[in-house]
């Protein structure tokens, strides 16, 4: 304790925690901890019990906190610090000061003292459970009177520390850059100077082999500004890919992540399984999970300030109850909301560790991945928290060419998706609206009938309330040059995030239904059916009090999307809440070929009567 309040004491650079102004507030950004004064009573304490976690080669595991206060107040509260010793990091100059820094790291995580414990504001007294994951480092707990916005360091408590820190963790399958291979990302706390990264895979069953991983990191100087600079930075560790090619169409892979020390040992992971992709075009039932702005949320209830994003783990559950009725994911951005708080993609890789380490998760960029002032991203704010991309696109794997260009094609099976960066510009004449119309144009429709856009931000169609008022009824400009591409290559759906909510549009074209049907599609669409999936946990939005005709089905509640190919000729199409996962809204399509050759209004070139 002593040695650790002098390290708090002696710390004098400068800190300053920017207000992260979106309508996703990080809970741990209302932690004033910039303002925390040490104020140690030996009076009280805090205890944490078990002091290893893990020993069972677990990668979370609950731990008791107990503690006493002899000043109790309502308002005392317990912060998570890992590194243990919270005080170590250099406090870095940035930006405007904002107070004293005493200490220059965030909590991982906080809860009232009182939470558990009704009766802690009169006896002083309370004991507090909370789940702890492996995220390469050792733990503390401390408590705090004054609030979250006054905080005063009444008490640190011993260290917890997992078994093997450094263990490879929280898988997550990504679709390569060709169909036949899968890649597998990971962390740890191993660098290229301690082991070897590779992955151990073969077919169920098989023969297994060893593929190298490559392996990634950066430090606090690539992050754009604050909180991820300065209170907010938390050492990333080691991000591993490893890249399995030449995959049989449709079969059963296993994998486990291994490291080899230097000293001949092997560390392991579990062993994981996966289904590779079919062939391009190739006729076999193929089931899409589409949704957006899914956030994380903590199960021991920790974290939460204004219902942050309480949808996060219904959709969660629902979709590991169903792994076996689908094939890959697309979260089509807002994945974490970490907005800078960078212990908060660990926590997120570890939720979806279930689904991630069995399907591909395919992911597209949102504002609160990228956008950050002066840093190219279209969009000026600082939705980011100073992450300016960085995390989104090293953590995970997509099929990019320039990940920091985050715009992608990908194929499955029957499917093309081209997947846009609604943060970078997408108008006529840039670098992504080439990208966008070389995706759409270069597909066979006759193997690949099913052809869907992706975008964050909503670039067709959504009456929620913040586009409605801009009058747009979609982001500004986002349809303006893009629809003339969707009405030429007669883009099936188009699929959006950033509206946190679920709209389905009609079949539609320049704001005019080009289609009747509302369930069921027979021949041609004529138009593209708009989108929006934002439901996945982030606080839920509103819509406009007046629906437009081109508007068909809305809800504001948490859920998402699954598409189903049954072959070349029907889709299905199923809207599920997150709450129950039954079905609250759907249409099928059924069609040949030539319907989607048909011309409809701007989708054929003109023809020549010369014989
Ligand atoms: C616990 O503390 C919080 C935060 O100060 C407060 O809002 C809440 O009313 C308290 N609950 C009880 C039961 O005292
Ligand atoms: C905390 O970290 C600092 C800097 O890394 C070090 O000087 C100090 O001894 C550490 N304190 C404890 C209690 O380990
Ligand atoms: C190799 O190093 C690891 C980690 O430091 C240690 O746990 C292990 O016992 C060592 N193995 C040998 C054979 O020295
Ligand atoms: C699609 O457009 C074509 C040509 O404009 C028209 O003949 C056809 O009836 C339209 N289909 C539907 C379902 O509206
Ligand atoms: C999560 O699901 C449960 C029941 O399945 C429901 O009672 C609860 O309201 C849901 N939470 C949210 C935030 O929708
Ligand atoms: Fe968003």
């Amino acid at each position: 304790m002593k040695v650790f309040l002098n390290v708090v004491v002696v710390l004098l650079a400068l800190v300053s925690l920017e207000e992260v102004t979106s309508h996703g507030v990080q809970p741990l950004s209302k932690i004033a901890i910039e303002k925390a004064v040490i104020a140690l009573d030996n009076k009280a304490f805090i205890k944490a019990s078990p002091s290893v976690l893990g020993v069972n080669e677990e990668n979370k595991e609950w731990i008791t906190l107990t503690y006493s206060s002899s000043r109790p107040s309502i308002n005392d509260w317990i912060g998570v610090f890992s590194p243990a010793n919270f005080s170590s990091s250099t406090c870095l100059p940035e930006n405007p000061r904002v107070g004293p820094p005493y200490l220059c790291t965030a909590p991982i995580k906080y809860q009232f003292a009182n939470f558990s414990n009704p009766t802690y504001k009169d006896t002083g007294k309370g004991s507090l459970k909370l789940l702890l994951i492996n995220q390469r480092s050792d733990f503390s707990f401390a408590l705090f009177s004054g609030g979250v916005s006054n905080p005063k360091l009444v008490s640190v408590s011993n260290t917890v520390s997992f078994a093997n820190p450094n263990a490879p963790l929280y898988p997550r399958l990504a679709q390569g850059s060709t169909w036949n291979e899968m890649t597998v990302t990971w962390t740890s706390g191993y660098g290229l100077d301690e082991a070897e990264p590779f992955v151990e895979w073969g077919r169920k069953g098989g023969q297994q082999i060893r593929s190298l991983a490559v392996t990634l990191t950066f430090d606090r100087n690539t992050m754009c500004g604050a909180p991820a600079r300065t209170v907010g930075w938390r050492d990333p560790g080691f991000i591993h890919t490893g890249f399995l090619k030449e995959l049989w169409p449709n079969s059963v892979y296993t994998y486990k992540l291994g490291h080899k020390l230097f000293n001949g040992t092997y560390v392991w992971s579990g062993i994981y399984k996966f289904k590779a992709s079919p062939y391009p075009g190739q006729n076999s039932i193929q089931r899409v999970i589409i949704f957006g702005d899914m956030g994380k949320d903590e199960e021991d209830g920790s974290n939460e300030y204004n219902n942050f994003q309480r949808g996060s783990l219904n959709t969660t559950k629902q979709l590991i109850s169903d792994l076996k009725n689908y094939d890959i994911v697309f979260h089509i951005g807002d994945l974490t909301y970490a907005n800078g708080y960078l212990s908060q993609w660990d926590q997120f890789t570890s939720q979806i560790e279930p689904i991630a380490s069995r399907v591909p998760y395919m992911i597209a960029s949102g504002n609160h991945e990228r956008d950050w002032p002066d840093t190219g991203s279209f969009y000026g704010n600082m939705d980011s928290g100073g992450e300016c991309g960085v995390l989104a696109e090293t953590m995970f794997f997509v099929p990019a060419e320039n990940r920091a260009k985050f715009w992608y094609s990908t194929d499955y099976g029957m499917f093309r998706f081209c997947v846009a960066d609604s943060e970078h510009d997408w108008r006529e004449g840039t670098e992504q609206y080439k990208f966008i119309e070389h995706c759409l144009a270069s597909v066979d429709r006759q193997k690949q009938p099913w052809l869907i856009f992706i975008a964050h931000r909503v670039l067709g169609y959504s009456s929620t309330d913040f586009y409605a008022n801009e009058g747009s009824f979609a982001e500004p400009m986002g349809r303006d040059d893009l629809q003339k591409l969707w009405q030429k290559y007669k883009v099936d759906i188009a699929f959006y995030g950033h509206a946190h909510s679920y709209e389905r549009t009609c079949a539609v074209y320049q704001n005019i239904c080009t289609n009747n049907e509302k369930h069921y599609y027979k021949g041609s669409l004529n138009g593209t059916i708009h989108v929006v999936a934002g439901g996945g946990g982030a606080s839920l939005a509103d819509f406009s009090i007046l629906q437009p005709k081109w508007s068909i089905f809305r809800d504001s509640d948490y859920g998402f999307v699954k598409m189903t190919a049954f072959d070349h000729s029907n889709l299905l199409f199923e809207y599920k809440k997150s709450r129950d996962g039954k079905v609250y809204d759907s249409f099928r399509i059924s069609r040949d070929y030539r319907d989607i050759l048909a011309c409809a209004v701007d989708s054929c070139p003109s023809t020549t009567l010369a014989s």
